[in-house]
């Protein structure tokens, strides 16, 4: 068998020329050795937690390797998109109320954990990753640091404790892009002191876990993603290497777990003790867009923080309206410049509907020469509008648009085009005084820092939204965390983002759950710092039952578009809560047998599942009833139930642990909307008494209805004691 496979690949190596990559994925057992392989070409990924190829192949070569014994699954190594500081301050503000993050006298600081960070590598000289004050690095680290000539061994230090990396086109470890080093610093970067991006959000700049250690995987290159083959083979190295957490802020629409490189990296990961921090991807805010949604990774949605942008709009009857954007104007400030609307400047023949939004091809540009042209910006094109609209001689732009409290900084493409996003009232405000004067007039000031502003957080548009589509019976985001006009490390020979003829700052804005993710990396990182025998699923379970859903006025958390409230499709459990989470009370642990029954239920046979996973016990086998219902069922700290049609009763369960401060103690149950006449909540029993012999509870939690109801339907199960709230979402839903 192990022959067969190795002729086989070797002679599809022979012949590169014009086919496809695949990666032959063999599962977690080390089938084969390499043998007759060519290293360079074939063998990637080298079984420390699984087994791999990655092979130039016809589709029909492809089918056939797929029939192969041993193979689990061979799929096209396509690109994995990116999903592209005061954050901590706000969120550290957010909670004072609550007690000190210290956990009975604990005094770890993060500097044993190691975050591995698999991106686009980084730019070692960065202020964020000296290593100035930091102890030996650990003694178990089995990583190495590859020099190449733009990448000296003194790239890596008592910070940088190792990288590698994975990308064939461009041999090096250094970040030509920014996003590794933004994603790295915003996890576990240094404080440093004194940052701003050319005078705007001036202040500390630091990592959620400052003393912890960097170890870079650099799996992506340019043009912008990151192969498949090389996100699993960064993630073996990492597991060889001896890293605790791994964030990855990348990721695709989740397809099927078989063929999905973060979801089986991330498998073998989990059974080797490693937590999986990964974002849940930029595609909001239509439905069912979250990616990276297995189970056992933990995936961060992202929300704004109470700092923002204006970039004020003076009319020339010298009314200001303070807009929002991130740009270094340089108009006047007088109000001399003539305003024009997308209809009255639009072309022959075009739609009002399309100048309105001043969509490409609908606006005459000899019209527009030396005046600021107001938008709507219903198709959310403004950074492509704009650049085009200057370029072809319009001296600035306003947009109106809904979500312009949270515009995000990177969505206008040159920083030195005067641009404003206004609100709808706004920007009726400015409709109605160009209508009112016959040569209205106006000018567009440079962006300054507005801080604590309120209401904060609120969830970005475009961060992905459940109901997850691979199995609905999991509630998906898990987390979320600041996302929107982050500032961080980042590439000194990235240049969009610099002002022409000025040099590029050292740290840069970037919003997406991107740069959620590293967030709640490095609060895993102090988490797993302060309770080192916690594994992934009980740090997971901290930071979500923690979490909180009212902002910064004491209301529900609202989402963009439209400032709804929003609901756990939208967040997750929530907010993450810094203040609380080294202290949570009660843990809901998910195991490695938990994930084998996921699969199970799912629909894998064990066959399959001894492939996908390494260390299945022998006496292990799938529950005869396996069904996709019972995956309500995984000890999960969130609950989801889907498929649940009225006049049915379903019934889940859910074990917690006390991980408390007192051994002797009572926990208490409410469910959070109350029972009405559509839904009925039970929880059974609706105490838990833990003692030094009883640290494990057990309680079931019975859903039922009789009549239609309004799916889906959200609530929350909360235990709590006089020093405790454990929290976990709820959701019901008909599909
Ligand atoms: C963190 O703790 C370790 C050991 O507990 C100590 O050696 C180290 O100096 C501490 N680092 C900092 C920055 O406090
Ligand atoms: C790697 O990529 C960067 C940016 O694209 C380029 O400047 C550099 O020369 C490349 N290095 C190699 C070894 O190809
Ligand atoms: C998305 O889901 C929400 C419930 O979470 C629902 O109210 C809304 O109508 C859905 N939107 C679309 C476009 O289906
Ligand atoms: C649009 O139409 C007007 C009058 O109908 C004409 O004067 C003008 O030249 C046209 N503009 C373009 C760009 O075709
Ligand atoms: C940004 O716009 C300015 C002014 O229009 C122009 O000089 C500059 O080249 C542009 N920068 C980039 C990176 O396109
Ligand atoms: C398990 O499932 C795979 C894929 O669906 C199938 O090819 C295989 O025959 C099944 N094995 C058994 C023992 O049923």
């Amino acid at each position: 068998m192990k022959l067969l496979i190795c002729t086989l690949l070797f002679l599809i190596i022979t012949n590169v020329t014009s086919h496809d990559v695949y990666i032959v994925y063999m599962g977690g057992k080390g089938t084969s050795k390499s043998g007759s392989l060519r290293e360079d070409q074939a063998r990637l990924i080298n079984s420390h937690g699984f087994t791999g190829f990655a092979v130039h192949a016809s589709e029909e070569e492809a089918k056939l390797l797929a029939a192969q014994p041993g193979v689990l699954s061979v799929f096209r190594d396509k690109t994995v998109p990116l999903h592209t500081t005061r954050s901590w301050t706000f969120l550290e503000h957010q909670h004072d109320s609550l007690s000190a993050t210290s956990h009975s006298g604990s005094t770890a600081n993060g500097s044993d954990i190691i975050i591995g960070v698999i991106d686009s590598g980084i730019w070692p000289e960065s202020k964020s990753f000296a290593d100035e004050g930091m102890g030996p690095v650990p003694e178990r680290w089995r990583g190495t640091c590859e020099e190449t000539k733009d990448f000296p061994a003194s790239s890596c230090n008592r910070k940088i404790i190792g990288a590698r990396n994975f990308d064939k086109l461009n041999q090096t470890c250094r970040d030509f892009f920014g996003h590794g080093s933004h994603t790295a610093s915003t996890a576990a970067g240094a404080a440093v002191f004194g940052v701003s991006y050319y005078g705007l959000a001036a202040g500390t700049a630091i990592g959620g876990s400052p003393n912890s250690r960097i170890a870079v995987y650099r799996a992506c290159g340019q043009p912008l993603g990151c192969y498949g083959s090389a996100i699993l083979a960064a993630m073996d190295a990492a597991i060889h290497d001896g890293v605790d957490i791994m964030s990855l802020s990348l990721g695709e629409a989740d397809t099927d777990i078989r063929i999905d490189p973060v979801a089986i990296g991330g498998f073998h990961a989990i059974e080797h003790g490693i937590m999986v921090v990964c974002s849940a991807g930029n595609l909001g805010p239509t439905n069912s867009s979250v990616v990276n949604s297995a189970p056992w990774l933990t995936t961060v949605g992202a929300s704004s923080i109470d700092r923002q942008f204006v970039a004020s709009v003076v009319l020339g009857n010298n009314q200001v309206i303070k807009g929002s954007a991130i740009q270094f104007s340089h108009l006047c400030e007088s109000p001399i410049y003539p305003l024009i609307d997308g209809v009255l400047a639009k072309i022959n023949g075009s739609k009002d509907s399309a100048s309105r939004n001043c969509e490409s091809g609908s606006i005459d540009f000899s019209k527009i020469k030396g005046k600021i042209l107001v938008c709507f910006d219903q198709d959310k094109g403004g950074s492509f509008k704009a650049l085009e609209i200057i370029d072809k001689g319009g001296i600035g732009v306003i947009f109106i648009s809904d979500d312009m409290n949270i515009a995000p900084s990177n969505d206008y493409l040159n920083v030195t085009h005067p641009i404003s996003a206004v609100g709808f009232e706004d920007g009726y405000e400015i409709l109605s005084y160009m209508h009112a004067y016959r040569n209205p007039t106006a000018t567009i000031l440079k962006s300054e820092t507005m801080l604590s502003y309120k209401p904060a957080p609120i969830i970005a548009d475009f961060s992905s939204r459940g109901p997850q589509a691979l199995a609905p019976n999991i509630l998906k985001p898990d987390i979320t965390a600041p996302g929107v006009n982050i500032i961080a490390a980042w590439s000194k020979v990235e240049s969009d983002s610099a002002i022409p003829g000025k040099e590029l700052p050292d740290y840069i804005f970037a919003s997406g759950t991107s740069m959620s993710c590293p967030h709640i990396s490095g609060v895993a990182a102090l988490v797993k710092s302060q309770h080192p025998t916690w594994d992934h699923s009980a740090i997971r379970s901290a930071i979500m039952t923690t979490a909180v859903q009212k902002n910064s006025v004491g209301a529900p958390i609202r989402k963009l578009p439209g400032l709804q409230k929003a609901t756990p499709y939208d967040f997750g459990a929530g907010e993450v809560n810094t203040a609380q989470v080294t202290n949570p009370g009660l843990v809901y642990e998910t195991t490695a047998i938990d994930y084998y029954n996921f699969l199970c239920n799912y629909g894998y046979n064990l066959s399959t599942i001894r492939l996908i996973a390494k260390d299945i016990p022998r006496g292990f086998s799938c529950p005869k009833d396996a069904d996709a219902d019972l995956i309500s069922n995984m000890n999960y700290p969130s609950i989801a139930v889907s498929k649940f049609k009225h006049g049915t009763k379903r019934m889940v369960t859910r074990t917690v642990t006390n991980v408390g401060d007192e051994e002797d103690t009572v926990y208490t149950v409410t469910v959070d909307p109350p029972a009405s006449r559509y839904l009925k909540v039970q929880v059974m029993p609706k105490k838990l008494h833990f003692t030094k012999e009883n640290k494990k509870h057990s309680f079931k939690v019975i859903f039922s209805t009789d009549y239609p109801y309004e799916s889906p339907v959200f609530g929350w199960i909360t235990w709590s004691n006089d020093q405790y709230r454990v929290r976990s979402p709820f959701v019901l839903n008909i599909n």
